[in-house]
């Protein structure tokens, strides 16, 4: 273990010293994919079935992560900060980035969360695709910036032209590549030009959260490049390491400035650090897993096709299927036979999303949904809706 302390001393100091708006803004509630999940599941079904509905990875960590993360158990009593300055140390060698480039946090949700706060405000609009992840919306909503939803393009990748047509004046752009929930991908050269075109003083946040089961081209050279871009990843896709917590944001340093005073650097939980450096030095993990989610999602794509359900072609663990009805009814059909899918986009209410799975959890999905769609059982449970939690189902949008 070194004690390098790579965390640089300015993002340690800035988590004491927070100005009055940040103060203000880091009070916001942070919105994430668990919690929309859970407020569009039934409360009493929440750990029975198979569940396909928030894009986890049934594989969990890997073995070095998980033997890593048990080592650190006994050392609980200790905030062990040199494992956060490994994990970056690691990740700047993974990437070929300076470790000033990079901050690890707990999840990606809260840098996300930072960034969207620290570049939107009523006079700058946040900018993002439709449909698209929903949780930079919420920040964006609740310090009063103007939320644009833009089409996606007819192959289903960002309409970057539309997005700079549509918000001169805007603060941020949201690029989730692939997109959560299409699965679809931007190509780089259309990043490349929303970067040299987007306005004066705003940031581009491309949110790699499922790059790597794709063949997307990362956004991350773009930082190395110094342009005004922040991408963010996370451990709890196909690292498998969503309940560990543990994510990362890669920018220039001066744009960590303006985030962190919106919610500075802070002591990471140590088993999800040390499991993540363990992750990142197992050469295998990502291409092992990249072909697993191909394969279990390549059979059902067949399956679908040859029952000639229509659904999006996607390079990632998650796809949109269009059921031709209100997605809800066969949501709720769907938990009635304990197989948990979902959610819905209010833009496309015929489609849901599904999560890729282990195969038996496919074969199971594929059994529910053919008696679901032919009609041979029908809801028996009403599942959630985002008002129940108090999550708002659609967000104030102007465009
Ligand atoms: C696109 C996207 N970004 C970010 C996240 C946040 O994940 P976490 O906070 O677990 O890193 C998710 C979670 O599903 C996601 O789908």
């Amino acid at each position: 273990m070194s004690s390098d302390h790579l965390v640089p001393s300015r993002s340690r100091r800035s988590f004491l010293t927070l100005s009055a708006a940040a103060s203000a803004a880091i009070a916001l509630r942070m919105v994430g994919e668990p919690m929309l999940a859970r407020a569009a599941r039934h409360p009493k079904l929440q750990q029975q079935g198979v569940m396909i509905d928030a894009n986890e990875n049934p594989l969990g960590p890997c073995a070095a992560a998980r033997e890593a993360a048990a080592s650190m158990v006994p050392q609980g009593g200790r905030y062990c900060d040199w494992l956060t300055d490994d994990l970056v140390k690691q990740l700047a060698q993974t990437e070929g980035l300076k470790p000033e480039y990079i901050r690890v946090s707990d999840g990606s949700t809260p840098p996300l969360h930072h960034a969207v706060a620290a570049y939107t405000s009523p006079q700058r609009p946040y900018v993002t695709a439709d449909p698209g992840y929903e949780a930079g919306m919420f920040t964006a909503a609740a310090v009063n910036a103007r939320v644009i939803k833009v089409p996606l393009a007819k192959d289903y990748a960002h309409d970057v032209r539309a997005m700079l047509a549509a918000a001169p004046d805007a603060g941020f752009f949201y690029i989730c590549n692939p997109n959560n929930p299409t699965g679809t991908v931007t190509s780089h050269s259309d990043l490349e030009y929303l970067v040299a075109n987007k306005p004066k003083g705003s940031i581009v946040l491309v949110d790699e959260a499922y790059i790597h089961f794709s063949d997307a081209v990362s956004a991350l050279d773009l930082v190395k490049a110094d342009k005004d871009i922040l991408v963010l990843r996370t451990f709890s896709k196909i690292y498998g390491m969503a309940g560990l917590r543990c994510g990362a944001i890669f920018g220039r340093p001066d744009l960590f400035e303006k985030i962190e005073t919106y919610g500075g650097w802070n002591f990471m939980p140590i088993t999800a650090m040390i499991a993540a450096t363990a992750s990142l030095k197992d050469a295998q993990l990502i291409p092992e897993r990249k072909r697993i989610n191909a394969e279990v999602r390549g059979r059902v794509f067949a399956w679908l096709d040859s029952n000639g359900y229509r659904y999006i072609p996607s390079q990632t663990n998650h796809f949109m299927l269009d059921v031709k009805r209100p997605a809800k009814e066969v949501i709720d059909a769907m938990a009635g036979q304990n197989v948990h899918i979902g959610r819905i986009w209010p833009v496309w209410p015929t489609c849901t999303r599904i999560t890729v799975g282990t195969a038996p959890e496919m074969e199971q999905f594929q059994a529910a949904l053919k008696k679901v769609m032919t009609g041979a059982v029908t809801a028996r449970v009403s599942t959630g809706d985002r008002e129940r939690k108090g999550l708002r189902a659609e967000l104030p949008v102007r465009a």
